[in-house]
């Protein structure tokens, strides 16, 4: 993960790289450095910590210069300690290295130049490509005709002994007009401006200061002078760049009158659940319309099975996914972790569709199960938040979810917005097939509610807030749905896990017999979601066993639904919706449990320890 930054023009660069890295904090924060080079040559300045404390370090040492690269961390090889922090320098002080990624090979490279007399400073691996392009840079000469030629060389000559992921920023001391940026397998993407140039790991840093942004692509190398870029791939040379527009809300807008994000982004679910269908659902047909799948309907018709991939929270909706389309068109739906999928090698035929989601489209596992699908041939499609990341451009085509930024750590409003194109989808697909006009019209009347019943749902946060008080204290939690609220059990728990390090447990209810159910005591809530539906009945059930065993339970069930009342400990109440809908709703109260727990217990609820927001090494 980590986020890189770079610049150089005629202004100081720090400005930039600080306010740069606070833009790419979601994507690492457990330090921070920059690089700066100026009158006084080549300087960095790093601390351990948020990029809060690294600004607070330039108050007393500023870095002056007009060229400089920055980093935010979060560590892959090595503590997160000040020295590991990046930039990382040769030995020498003669160039600075900031690098997203892992090197796998990094020991071995070590070994060899330890061997060869030089001294590493760090326990990271990305020292290495700092130590390596040094060590290339002293055997290449500068060439009459390219003044930085040999440069490049180095930096081919490195990376080309390199095995693993990498984006990557270097600036030289003795070449202080160039800054040199290399991708493979971590994102970054060039902002061209007046007389200035920026580097950065996404868009964001970019927006105030240049409409104009070049995606680098794999094994591209990219050589950024103040009024001048030049790209090459490794192998084929030259490359002919194009630069895009910034895509709209590259940056967050900022808290308004919310404590936390994640606050804020539970509460813009009904606006954001809106923009997913926005334009998206036609009544005239009774289906679902897309414009970016890249398919005829008459191909769509032809396809006999889905793989949905995804990491974490997206795999959660990844399996709300499988049992909407299951159930509404019929088609056979496999749901992969990404991590698995892309070293795993399923029987899939030729008419097998794939579906990678994901929030950042960044998520490096789920890029690399795309990539892999995509060399067996299928067709790959995204369902993705953050336009121009590299899956949305890697995928055959896709949905976008026009969520917004999400800049809470947790995910909750992209993880309701996947949801609800995955119902989308769910229509579409059944409409190709069996389900009849008026079903699909009575599904479209069913989604266009959504926005509305959560809006009401929300109501409940006064409630969940004193629910989470008595429960606070306790240190596990059980979660337990069947069913289209399985996944959300899952997710449920997920939340609570990731904001306040309270071990929790999501299960089929039933399943809890089989093991799960030794865990209850007077010590562990068991939160059950069971809104009226098939399976009421039997999520009842496995509610009275819990209760038999003494456990306190926490019921998330529909308004009116006296019967859980009486059983359980507390009850949330949430509006009637379609079944098949329900997991849209019933994950409102439970985000809200999870933030106002992790309020509670003075946990950071926006950048929760050892996490980052986007997930970019293996
Ligand atoms: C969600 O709360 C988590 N932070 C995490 O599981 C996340 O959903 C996962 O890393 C996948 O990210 P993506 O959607 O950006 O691919
Ligand atoms: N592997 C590098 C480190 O641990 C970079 C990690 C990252 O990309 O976040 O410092």
């Amino acid at each position: 993960m980590c986020g890189i930054v770079g610049y150089i023009g005629h202004r100081e660069s720090s400005p930039f790289l600080l306010e740069g890295l606070r833009r790419l904090e979601y994507r690492g924060y457990d330090s921070a450095g920059i690089a700066v080079l100026g009158q006084n040559g080549l300087k960095i300045c790093k601390t351990a910590g948020r990029i809060q404390g690294l600004v607070d370090k330039l108050i007393d040492t500023p870095l002056a210069g007009t060229v400089g690269i920055g980093h935010t961390r979060w560590a892959t090889h090595g503590q997160a300690t000040e020295v590991n922090a990046h930039p990382h320098h040769d030995g020498g002080s003669r160039i600075a290295v900031v690098h997203n990624g892992v090197i796998e090979n990094y020991q071995s490279i070590k070994t060899t130049l330890e061997g060869k007399g030089r001294r590493f400073y760090s326990a990271t691996d990305s020292e290495v490509l700092a130590q390596l392009i040094g060590y290339e840079l002293e055997s290449v000469e500068p060439s009459a005709d390219d003044p930085y030629r040999h440069l490049v060389t180095a930096v081919k000559a490195a990376l080309d002994q390199v095995r693993g992921t990498y984006g990557l920023a270097v600036v030289f001391r003795d070449y202080p007009d160039v800054l040199i940026a290399a991708r493979l397998g971590s994102p970054l993407v060039v902002g061209i401006g007046t007389g200035e140039n920026f580097l950065a790991s996404d868009a964001s840093p970019l927006v105030g200061h240049t409409d104009r942004i070049v995606y680098l692509a794999d094994h591209q190398i990219a050589v950024v002078t103040a009024d001048r870029l030049d790209v090459s791939h490794r192998e084929a040379g030259q490359v002919h760049w194009n630069a895009e527009a910034m895509p709209i809300n590259a940056a967050d807008s900022g808290l308004s009158g919310f404590d936390h994000y994640m606050l804020q982004e539970i509460y813009e679910q009904p606006t954001s659940l809106e923009n997913a269908m926005r334009g998206r659902l036609s009544e005239e047909h009774a289906t679902a319309v897309f414009g970016g799948l890249n398919l005829t309907p008459r191909q769509m018709r032809g396809v006999n099975r889905l793989v949905l991939t995804a990491c974490g929270t997206s795999w959660h909706a990844a399996l709300v996914g499988e049992y909407l389309i299951e159930e509404l068109a019929g088609i056979p739906v496999e749901v992969e972790y990404a991590s698995e999928l892309r070293y795993r090698n399923p029987p899939l035929d030729p008419e097998t569709l794939l579906f990678a989601i994901t929030q950042s489209g960044e998520t490096a596992d789920t890029l690399a199960a795309l990539r892999e699908m995509k060399r067996k041939g299928h067709h790959t499609l995204a369902i993705c938040n953050v336009v121009g990341s590299s899956i949305a451009q890697e995928a055959d085509g896709g949905i976008y979810l026009h969520a917004g930024p999400e800049v809470g750590v947790a995910s909750t409003k992209a993880y309701t917005s996947q949801c609800v194109v995955l119902a989308m989808l769910a229509l579409y697909f059944g409409r190709l097939r069996h389900m009849s006009f008026d079903a699909g019209l009575r599904i479209i009347e069913s989604l266009q509610a959504l926005p509305a019943q959560l809006e009401k749902t929300l109501e409940v946060n006064d409630r969940v807030k004193k629910v989470a008080e008595r429960y606070a204290h306790c240190n596990n939690f059980l979660y337990m749905g069947r069913q289209f609220n399985f996944p959300t059990a899952l997710e449920g728990a997920l939340k609570l896990k990731e904001i306040s390090y309270i071990h929790a447990e999501g299960y089929p209810a039933a399943e809890m017999k089989h093991g799960p159910i030794a865990l209850v005591d007077e010590h562990t809530p068991s939160v059950f979601i069971m809104p009226h539906g098939k399976v009421y009945d039997k999520v009842m059930a496995n509610l009275e066993e819990v209760k038999a065993r003494g456990g306190p339970v926490i019921v998330v069930a529909c308004e009116g639904d006296t019967d859980a009342a009486r059983l359980a400990d507390e009850v949330i109440y949430t509006p009637h919706v379609e079944e098949f809908l329900q997991p849209i709703i019933s994950v409102a109260p439970l985000q809200l449990l999870a933030y106002h727990i992790a309020v509670l217990r003075g946990c950071d609820v926006d950048k929760p320890r050892n996490l980052a927001k986007s997930v970019t090494v293996e």
